[in-house]
C-alpha cells in the first residue's frame, strides 16, 4: 500500500513541476534558445546570461548587422564576441535559430551567413543554445556541450576562457583584433600561442609578420610582460600538459569586470572596468616600450636596454658583427662571439633581469634545477645558453637554447637570469682581472666586520642592562627625553623619503595617554615581540603593540621596514595606522578589531559562538587571498612565518585579517647571518623543513595555511592531538579511506544544529583536499597560494590528489630557549602556546 501511494505522490509532484515550468517558461528561457525558437533582428529579443552580466543579440555598425555579445549593465557597448565578424548581414533581416542540430544565422534570402558547422553524430534531441553566466554561448544536447563560443574568441579573453591549444581536438584558440573601432571584421593583428618547439609563448602578428613576443611563461607571468601585476582579485593560470597548453585567468571578486583584448592598434591590454569613472581602465598593455619591445629591434647576440645609448648592446664576450654598421646605429645584424665555443672548458656569464630569448630553438626539462641545467648545457656542444623555466621557489626547471639568441631585452627590475655560454678565454679574462683581488678584499672585510660586530654587541648588551634599570627608576624623565628624540626622528624620516608614502609617526605622549600609561587593564595580550594594549586615539580605537626592548635594530632600519609593511594594503591584512619610535621604544599602531581572533570562533565550547560552513569557507578564502598578496605582491615577497588561527583576526563583518604579518621578517634582521639557525614559529603550524632545518619559504606558509584549513574544517586544534597521532595524520587516514566527511566539525554536519544550514559536502571535501595538498611533506609538492586561491575559487578545476602529509615529532634534543622572551603567548588572545625552538646542532 505504502509503495503505491508513493508512486501516486511522485507523479503528482512531477505534473506540478511540469505545469509550473510551462507557466513560467518565458522567464526561464531568458538565457536559452530552444529548437523551436528563433532570434530575429525585428523581434529585438536578446539572450541574457544568468546574473545579468552578458547579453547576446544583433547589433548594427557601419550599416551592417552582426550577432554579438556585450556587457548588459555597462554603459556604452563593449562587444566581447562577434559571431559573423567577416560575414555581416547587409540589411535588417536576420534570424538565429537551431536547424539540423546546428546553430545557424540566416540572412534575408534564408542563406546561411554563419553556422556552428557541427557534423557530429550521436546528437540527441533536444538541442538548445544557451548563454552561460560566464559569457560562454553554448550549443548542447542532453549529454553535454556540442559547441561553445569560448572556443572561437574574437578579440577578447574573458575570465575562465582559455587561450591556446586544446591538444585533444587540435584547436588553437587565438585573438584577432577588430579592423577599426566600428568594424568588427578581422583586423591586422592576431595574438596566438606557438607550441612548435621548446617553451610555449604568445606572439603578436601583424599580417603574419611577427611583431612582438610575450616571452615564455615563468610560473608567475610572461617573461616579456613584467608589467603584469599580481592583482588581489585575479588569479592567472598557465596550463601545460598532454591535454592542453593554455592561458586563462579568473576574477575572484564578482563585482569586478576585467578582460584582455588585442586592440586594433596591435596592443594586448588588460582592461578593468572602473565604475566611478565609467571607463575601461588599462591596467597594463604590451608591447610597453616602443623602443625595446618590437621583435628583433636588436640583432642576434645583442639585447635592448632603454637606459643605454645606443639601445642595443652586445652580450658580454660578444662583439658587433659589422663594427661600421653598428657604429652607424644599424644593429640589425647583431653581435657575434669574440671567441668561438670550443665545447670543452667553456664557462658562463650571468645576465640579470632579462626577457628570455626567443624559444623556438629551446628545449625544456622541468625536472632539473639550475645546477644540473648548467651541467646539461656544458655537456651539449650546441648549447648556447640556459635559464630557469619557472622563477618561483628560487627557480626550478631548465631551458636550454641552441644556436642564436634572438630578441632579448633587459629590464631595470624584474625579468629573469639568463646564463650565456662563453668560451673559456672570454670568461677567464674577467676572472683573472678582478677575481683574486676581490676575494682577498672581501675576506678581509668580512673578518673586520665580524670583529666589530662582536665588540659592538657586547657593548650594547651592557648598555641595555644599565638602561633598563634607569627606565624603571626614572620613568618620567625618560618620557620627556623621548619626546625630544622623537621630533628629531621625524625630521630624519621626512628628509629621507620626500614625496614618498609616509607612515604617520605618532607622538609618544599621545600613545602613553591613549593607553592610560600602558595600564594593565588595557592589556589585550602578550606576545614574543611585545605586549599589545588597547587605546583610543582621536576617538578611534587602536591596538598598540609595544615591542620588547631586546631588539637591537636601529631606528632608521625599523622605520624603513615599517614603512614597507604599511604599504601593504589588502582587505585581508590588518592595517598599520602608524608607529611610534624613539631610541629605545618602538611601537606599532594597528586598527583595532572588535571581534576576537578566529580560534575563539572555531574552538569555542558553545554552539552559538561557532561559525557555520559558509562563514568558514569565506574566511578560508579571505586568508588565502591575504597570504597570496603577501607572497606575490609585485613589490616585495613576504613570508609570514607565524601563521596560525590566533593570528587571524575577524572584523565586524567577519572578514578575516591576517595580523603580525612580516613581523618575523623585521625581527630576523637584528640577528646575524650565523644566527638564522633560530626557528621562530608556533608548534603545530611549522613545516617539517622549517622546524628541523630552519629552511623557510613561501611553502612553509602554505603548510601553516593547510593546518589552518584543516582546523577550520574539523573545529579541532592540531596541538590538541599528541605527537604521533596529530590532526594531519587523522585527516589523511580518513581521506585515504574515503571517509573524509567524518572529520568535519560535528556541529556543522549535525542536521539538528543551526550551524548546518549552509553545509556543502562538495565544498567541504574540496577544502579538505586543498588542506592536505598544502601540508604535503615535500615543499615542492605543495601548491603555491595562487593555485590555492584558484582551486578554492573555481568549481571546474581538477584538484590533484594529495600525497602523505609531513609533520615532525618534537624530539628531546629540541630545547626551549630559556633566554628568549618568545616562549609565551604571541597573540591578542590569551592561552597561546608560541615557542621559539632552538636547533640543538
Ligand atoms: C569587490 O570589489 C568591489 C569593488 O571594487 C569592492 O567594493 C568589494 O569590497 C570587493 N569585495 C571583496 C570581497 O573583495
Ligand atoms: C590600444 O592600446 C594601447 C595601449 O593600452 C592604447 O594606448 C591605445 O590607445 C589603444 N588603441 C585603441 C584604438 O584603443
Amino acid at each position: 500500500m505504502k509503495g503505491v501511494r508513493n508512486i501516486y505522490h511522485h507523479s503528482y509532484t512531477f505534473l506540478l513541476v511540469f505545469f509550473v515550468m510551462i507557466l513560467f517558461r518565458p522567464a526561464f528561457s531568458l538565457s536559452t534558445l530552444s529548437s523551436t525558437e528563433s532570434l530575429t533582428i525585428s523581434s529585438n529579443r536578446t539572450l541574457v546570461s544568468p546574473g545579468n552580466i552578458f547579453e547576446l543579440g544583433f547589433f548594427r555598425t557601419n550599416s551592417r548587422w552582426y550577432l554579438g555579445m556585450w556587457y548588459k549593465k555597462l554603459s556604452g557597448r563593449t562587444y566581447v564576441w562577434v559571431a559573423n565578424r567577416d560575414n555581416p548581414l547587409s540589411n535588417s533581416i536576420g534570424t538565429l535559430k537551431i536547424s539540423n542540430m546546428n546553430l545557424v544565422l540566416l540572412d534575408h534570402s534564408n542563406k546561411s551567413v554563419w553556422s556552428t558547422n557541427l557534423t557530429r553524430e550521436n546528437v540527441r534531441s533536444p538541442v538548445v543554445a544557451e548563454l552561460l553566466a560566464n559569457g560562454n554561448f553554448v550549443v548542447r544536447d542532453p549529454s553535454g556541450f556540442l559547441w561553445q563560443s569560448f572556443d572561437y574568441p574574437t578579440d577578447t579573453l574573458l575570465p575562465e576562457m582559455k587561450l591556446g591549444y586544446d591538444l585533444k581536438t587540435g584547436l588553437n584558440r587565438f585573438l584577432v583584433s577588430w579592423r577599426s573601432s566600428d568594424d568588427p571584421s578581422s583586423g591586422d593583428f592576431s595574438y596566438k600561442l606557438d607550441i612548435q618547439r621548446g617553451l610555449p609563448e604568445f606572439y603578436t602578428f601583424k599580417d603574419n609578420t611577427l611583431v612582438h613576443r610575450t616571452g615564455p611563461w615563468n610560473g608567475i607571468r610572461f617573461s616579456g610582460i613584467p608589467e603584469e601585476q599580481q592583482l588581489s582579485y585575479m588569479v592567472y593560470n598557465f596550463t601545460e600538459n598532454s591535454e592542453e597548453v593554455a592561458y586563462t585567468f579568473l576574477v575572484t571578486n564578482n563585482s569586478i569586470y576585467s578582460r584582455l583584448t588585442i586592440n586594433f592598434s596591435g596592443f594586448f591590454e588588460r582592461l578593468t572596468w572602473t565604475p566611478s569613472l565609467v571607463i575601461w581602465n588599462p591596467i597594463w598593455s604590451s608591447p610597453a616600450s616602443f623602443q625595446c619591445d618590437p621583435y628583433m629591434i636588436c640583432g642576434p647576440g645583442s639585447y635592448c636596454d632603454v637606459n643605454t645609448l645606443p639601445l642595443c648592446n652586445c652580450i658580454q664576450g660578444f662583439k658587433p658583427l659589422n663594427v661600421q654598421e653598428w657604429d652607424m646605429r644599424d644593429h640589425t645584424r647583431g653581435c657575434i662571439r669574440r671567441t668561438r665555443l670550443s665545447c670543452r672548458g667553456d664557462g658562463f656569464t650571468r645576465m640579470k633581469n632579462m626577457k628570455l630569448p626567443e624559444t623556438t630553438m629551446a628545449t625544456v626539462d622541468r625536472s632539473i634545477g639550475v645546477k644540473e641545467c648548467e651541467k646539461k648545457c656544458l655537456s651539449d656542444c650546441n648549447c648556447t645558453a640556459f635559464a630557469n623555466a619557472d622563477i618561483r621557489d628560487g627557480g626550478t626547471g631548465c631551458v636550454i637554447w641552441t644556436g642564436r639568441l634572438d630578441d632579448m631585452r633587459n629590464y631595470a627590475v624584474s625579468g629573469q637570469d639568463l646564463y650565456v655560454r662563453l668560451a673559456a678565454a672570454d670568461v677567464v679574462e674577467k676572472r683573472t682581472a678582478n677575481g683574486k683581488i676581490v676575494s682577498l678584499i672581501v675576506g678581509v672585510c668580512v673578518l673586520l666586520l665580524l670583529i666589530f660586530f662582536c665588540l659592538w654587541k657586547r657593548k650594547q648588551r651592557r648598555a641595555k642592562a644599565m638602561a633598563t634599570s634607569i627606565v624603571h627608576r626614572q620613568r618620567k624623565q625618560i618620557l620627556l627625553m623621548n619626546g625630544m628624540t622623537l621630533s628629531n626622528n621625524r625630521q630624519l624620516s621626512r628628509e629621507n623619503k620626500t614625496g614618498e608614502f609616509e607612515l604617520p609617526l605618532i607622538e609618544l605622549e599621545a600613545v602613553v595617554k591613549s593607553t592610560e600609561n600602558f595600564s594593565n587593564c588595557n592589556k589585550l595580550g602578550q606576545g614574543g615581540f611585545g605586549i599589545v594594549y588597547k587605546g583610543t586615539l582621536d576617538g578611534q580605537e587602536i591596538a598598540v603593540k609595544r615591542l620588547s626592548k631586546t631588539s637591537v635594530q636601529g631606528a632608521d632600519e625599523f622605520m624603513n621596514e615599517v614603512t614597507l609593511i604599511a604599504r601593504l594594503q589588502h582587505i585581508n591584512l590588518v592595517q598599520i595606522l602608524g608607529c611610534c619610535i624613539d631610541a629605545d621604544e618602538k611601537m606599532l599602531i594597528y586598527e583595532y578589531l572588535e571581534n576576537l581572533s578566529l580560534d575563539s570562533y572555531l574552538f569555542g565550547k558553545t554552539r552559538s559562538s561557532k561559525l557555520n560552513w559558509k562563514e568558514r569557507f569565506d574566511i578560508t578564502n579571505g586568508i588565502a587571498r591575504g597570504l597570496l598578496y603577501l607572497h606575490q605582491d609585485s613589490r616585495f615577497r613576504i613570508i609570514h612565518r607565524d601563521l596560525k588561527v590566533s593570528n587571524i583576526l575577524l572584523d565586524k563583518n567577519m572578514i578575516p585579517k591576517i595580523s603580525d604579518f612580516g613581523m618575523a621578517r623585521i625581527f630576523a634582521r637584528d640577528e646575524t647571518e650565523a644566527n638564522t639557525m633560530r626557528v621562530v614559529g608556533t608548534y603545530g603550524y611549522m613545516s617539517p623543513e622549517y622546524a628541523m632545518e630552519g629552511i623557510f619559504s613561501e611553502k612553509s606558509d602554505v603548510f601553516s595555511f593547510g593546518v589552518i584549513v584543516l582546523e577550520i574544517v574539523t573545529g579541532k586544534r592540531n596541538r590538541e592531538f599528541n605527537n604521533e597521532n596529530n590532526l594531519l595524520s587523522y585527516a589523511w587516514s580518513n581521506w585515504k579511506e574515503g571517509r573524509a566527511l567524518e572529520i568535519v566539525d560535528p556541529d556543522i554536519v549535525d542536521s539538528l544544529s543551526p550551524l548546518s544550514s549552509t553545509f556543502q559536502p562538495q565544498e567541504v571535501l574540496k577544502c579538505i583536499q586543498i588542506g592536505l595538498l598544502c601540508v604535503q611533506e615535500l615543499a615542492e609538492h605543495r601548491p603555491t597560494m595562487s593555485s590555492v586561491v584558484w582551486m578554492l575559487g573555481s568549481e571546474a578545476t581538477e584538484i590533484p590528489q594529495p600525497k602523505p602529509p609531513g609533520y615532525w615529532v618534537r624530539r628531546s634534543s629540541y630545547e626551549l630557549d630559556p633566554s628568549s622572551s618568545k616562549c609565551d603567548d604571541d597573540s591578542w588572545t590569551v592561552n597561546q602556546y608560541t615557542c621559539s625552538v632552538i636547533d640543538a646542532r
